[in-house]
């Protein structure tokens, strides 16, 4: 939830600085800092822990005065909420400053390479390890392009940077490194602006160029000059967005869907933001009110949740069974509040909710309240109703506003809160030590840029899909075991929006009745990545093939079998079985999209649906 503000021009840089970041405030952080320049007054860090407000009253205490600066708020990922980890990071010169949206994936590596040249660290954060790679890239380039540009180039993962170095003072030098944390760059008369995301600056200029992954952006009072990381020079388009605000939050989207696929990589960075601790081996869950002990005492979870959300519910049976090894139930909210369900003191409500306000999801809450049961609630809107009466706590799913009817980012993020939640009770219950646990946290933070590569290359595939399939009236959607609930999320998905009749089946299920359907007409979504459960699979296309069904099958990378077999692939990277869900859903929300789309359906507000469903 980082929020990322430059600014270069005429002005006081902290008040435009300042005021861009207090727009960003609905992302949520935790600690907010600035670093603004002036010849005399030299380079002024000013950094706080908590609200804006406590940075606001340190600048007003101790004014930081300048026409260039950066400022940032944090949302913890690596080391504690405190005021030497909050941002900006200078090196161990102090002569450069460096903010970042993302993760750095090999920090751990990069930070014992600096520790053994004996650079000194300040903070535990990855971002301080950007700033001294930065300076050793510096003394060797002699400018600040090119050491970013070397710097970008030794970072893994999704990466936002933007630094400046007060030797070259009339510039600030922005870049991207996949998809897990936005850039936009505004233009005015005479002043540029940089920022992670548009609200931040639309109070002064309508002018905005988005970078795009692997972009470098050098930035000055006279303009902006885009290069690649590879050195080679680019341009990219000027969008001018209406003030409508609703129209700017789209950007360049043609809908709001399109966007919040995109914005997946950045959600599931979000998502792990500060929850995570590789060096110790543990998932740390800031709002969860319940402890280690009560964690014990669970013997038995009931998850209850709608649609999506209920996808997501069953994805979490699997995790939490296996990695924790509790008894999991999953219902219908709307049929668990009739079934008279028989709760035992030692049982946990656990709810999934993107908006917060289901009505069937907050009875069922109600219901285990009234037997005395504690309930948690993995939630996306802030402040909600479910958020607010789950008395184990909310787990917050940080995924930003979710406008499309069909739910896409908040869905990935909940698989891995769930997960995160998963190994939470594990810690707590012994079933898995830090050792265990070390390899899944690495799985995790790969999980951005991995959903990125598939955004980017499924999408043109699924559009040369949707020529052969547009037509179609229906279509069944096939998987196994935690697949099984993202081939019923896959056919959600697909009927919400286009309007075609669909069916997600556990592919063993098939031989009992579906299999009646198939014909040279439908086409059928079999999820096949390699895991234990690829040969039954494997055996379910051939049965489809078999009858002339049309199989697009999900594949893992490297998988040449398939390709031979199904009549489509789409490829997803390989990660743990258990997280293979949050990959695998993503092709088939950009199959229903483009389906759609080629269809001339309203995508975002799909007919008699409604994006929180506050009724019975
Ligand atoms: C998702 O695409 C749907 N529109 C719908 O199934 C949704 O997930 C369901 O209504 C639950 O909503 P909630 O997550 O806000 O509780």
């Amino acid at each position: 939830m980082c929020g990322i503000v430059g600014y270069i021009g005429s002005r006081s840089a902290t008040e435009v600085i300042i005021g861009g970041l207090q727009r960003l405030e609905y992302r949520g952080y935790d600690s907010a800092g600035i670093a603004i320049y002036d010849v005399e007054a030299g380079l002024q860090l000013r950094r706080s822990v908590g609200k804006l407000s406590n940075l606001v009253a340190r600048v007003t205490h101790e004014p930081a005065v300048g026409t260039i600066g950066l400022g940032h708020t944090r949302w913890a990922t690596h080391g504690g909420v405190t005021e030497a980890n909050a941002h900006p990071h200078r090196d161990a010169s102090g002569s450069i400053v460096v903010i970042q949206n993302g993760i750095v994936e090999n920090y751990l590596e990069l930070k014992s390479r600096l520790l053994e040249q004996g650079v000194p660290f300040q903070s535990q954060t990855d971002t301080e390890v950007i700033a001294h790679l930065l300076a050793y890239h510096y003394q060797r380039e002699g400018s600040l392009a090119p050491a970013l540009r070397q710097t970008m180039l030794e970072l893994r993962g999704g990466n936002a940077v933007v630094a400046f170095c007060i030797h070259e003072p009339d510039r600030f030098v922005a870049a991207r490194l996949g998809n897990a944390g936005g850039v936009v760059l505004g233009s005015a008369q005479g002043e540029h602006f940089v920022a992670s995301d548009v609200p931040a600056i639309l109070d002064y200029t309508r002018d905005l160029i988005f970078l795009e992954d692997r972009d470098l952006a050098v930035v000055s009072r006279d303009g902006i000059a885009l290069s690649r990381l590879d050195g080679s020079q680019v341009a990219r388009p000027t969008v001018t967005v209406p003030w409508d605000p609703i129209a700017a939050a789209r950007g360049d989207y043609k809908h709001f869907m399109e966007k919040e696929i995109h914005e997946q990589p950045r959600a599931l960075v979000d998502v792990l933001r500060g929850r995570i601790d590789h060096e110790a081996g543990r998932v740390d869950l800031e709002d969860l009110r319940l402890g280690d002990a009560d964690l014990r005492r669970v013997e038995r979870i009931y998850i209850t949740a709608c649609g999506t959300a209920w996808h997501a519910g069953l994805v979490a049976k699997f995790m939490i069974e296996r990695l924790a090894r509790v008894r999991v139930e999953v219902d219908y909210a709307s049929e668990f509040r009739y079934r008279e369900p028989v709760l035992g003191k030692d049982s946990l409500l656990l709810t999934f909710t993107q908006s917060g306000e289901t009505v069937d999801t907050l009875a069922a809450m109600e219901q285990a309240r009234d037997q005395g049961v504690p309930s948690v609630a993995i939630v996306n809107a802030i402040g909600s109703q479910a958020a607010r009466v789950a008395d184990g706590g909310p787990i917050y799913l940080h995924a930003g506003p979710e406008i499309g009817v069909a739910s896409t980012k908040a869905f990935t993020s909940m698989l891995v809160s769930a997960y995160l939640f998963a190994v939470r009770l594990a810690q707590a219950r012994g079933t898995m030590t830090p050792d265990q646990i070390r390899p899944h946290l690495q799985a995790l933070v790969e999980l951005p840029g991995k959903a990125a590569t598939i955004i980017e290359r499924v999408i043109p595939q699924c559009e040369e899909l949707t020529e052969h399939y547009h037509r179609a009236s229906n279509a069944l959607f096939l998987g196994r075991q935690q697949n099984y609930p993202i081939a019923l999320e896959g056919a959600l998905k697909l009927k919400e929006i286009s309007y075609i009749h669909a069916e997600g089946y556990p592919a063993g299920e098939m031989k009992h009745g579906p299999i009646a359907l198939i014909d040279e007409d439908l086409p059928v979504v079999c999820i096949a990545p390699r895991d234990d459960i690829y040969p039954k699979m494997v055996s379910n296309i051939e049965q489809v093939q078999a009858r002339h069904g049309q199989v697009i099958a999900i594949i893992t990378d490297g998988d040449d079998f398939l390709p031979t077999r199904a009549r489509h692939t789409l490829s997803v990277p390989p990660t743990i079985p258990l997280l293979q869900p949050v990959l695998t859903a993503i092709p088939l929300q950009i199959f229903a999209y483009t389906m759609a789309v080629r269809r001339g359906c309203d995508v975002d507000q799909p007919r008699n649906l409604a994006k929180s469903v506050t009724v019975e």
